[in-house]
């Protein structure tokens, strides 16, 4: 199983509030609800989504977005934000069937590989949760997305990506994590993430990017955490404040793009 650090949960939660990434998300969702004719997720009775934390942005996603769905799986492997996720979703989704698997992605496919499966998704949410799955895995991931949403002939199958856009931009945080390791494997970019959809038989319909600050001013243990899932092995504070100083110079950036990318299947095979 991959690296995954002990007090994520609360490492995320803090790691957002040196940010206006909530307000910002919150914003772009609503241009997306100003959307809905075209986008098509009004119809939405079945979703799957994949490292979905507490659940936090995912269960907003649905509230807006999808009011009219009747069931929803998660896959989170960190046991502390499942156990949140099941209580989020006993709370905010009262009347809807959920099911919450604590494994891996890969985990996920693989289990599903072995077994015949029934299921069938409308729609799949991968929220800012890509850059932790190797590239081979991702594969395999469409892959099994396109039997699923594959199944449902009668509607089209729309998977929402969050991913980091503007990889190249100085500020871009990833680039902390080729300061922490040089070797770092390669985290996708939304360029990446676009080709490897459309290679899999999906086209990128809409998509929305959105700015937001951050703030990584007297790091601590939600930096630390965070960086530590990105290049797989705990990462120290001193270590950590140089990665940091190497590409803010203030240590904050006004810089930060994230894109939400909504794809659907191109053809069915
Ligand atoms: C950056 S957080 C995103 C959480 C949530 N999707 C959101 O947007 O707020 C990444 C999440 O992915 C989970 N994760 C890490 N590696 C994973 C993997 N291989 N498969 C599934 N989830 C994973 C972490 O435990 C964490 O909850």
């Amino acid at each position: 199983m991959a690296f995954l650090p002990t007090g994520y949960n609360s490492a995320y939660v803090g790691f957002r509030a040196r940010s206006n990434f909530s307000e910002k998300f919150t914003e772009t969702l609503q241009t997306m609800k100003n959307d809905e004719d075209s986008l098509g997720l009004r119809a939405t009775t079945s979703c799957i989504s994949f490292g979905t934390g507490s659940g936090r942005y995912e269960l907003e996603s649905i509230a807006l977005l999808m009011p009219g769905l009747r069931s929803f799986t998660a896959v989170e492997p960190d046991a502390a934000s499942a156990a949140e996720l099941r209580l989020n979703v006993q709370r905010h989704l009262p009347n809807v069937s959920a099911v919450v698997h604590q494994m891996t992605t890969e985990e996920f496919v693989k289990s599903q590989a072995e077994v015949e499966s029934e299921s069938a998704y409308d729609v799949v949410l991968l929220f800012s949760i890509l850059y932790y799955v190797d590239e081979g895995d991702r594969k395999l991931l469409y892959r099994k997305l396109v039997e699923d949403l594959g199944r449902t002939f009668d509607k089209t199958g729309k998977v929402l990506v969050i991913n980091r856009s503007r990889t190249d931009h100085p500020e871009c945080m990833m680039k902390m994590a080729h300061e922490l390791d040089p070797n770092c494997r390669t985290i996708p970019s939304s360029d990446d993430i676009e080709r490897e959809f459309s290679e899999e038989g999906f086209s990128l319909c809409r998509q929305y990017e959105f700015q937001f600050w951050q703030d990584f001013t007297d790091p601590d243990t939600s930096i630390l955490t965070m960086f530590s899932l990105i290049v797989r092995r705990p990462v120290e504070l001193e270590e950590m404040r140089r990665a940091i100083s190497a590409v803010w110079k203030n240590w904050k950036t006004e810089e930060s793009y994230l894109k939400i990318m909504v794809f659907n299947i191109a053809s069915f095979r």
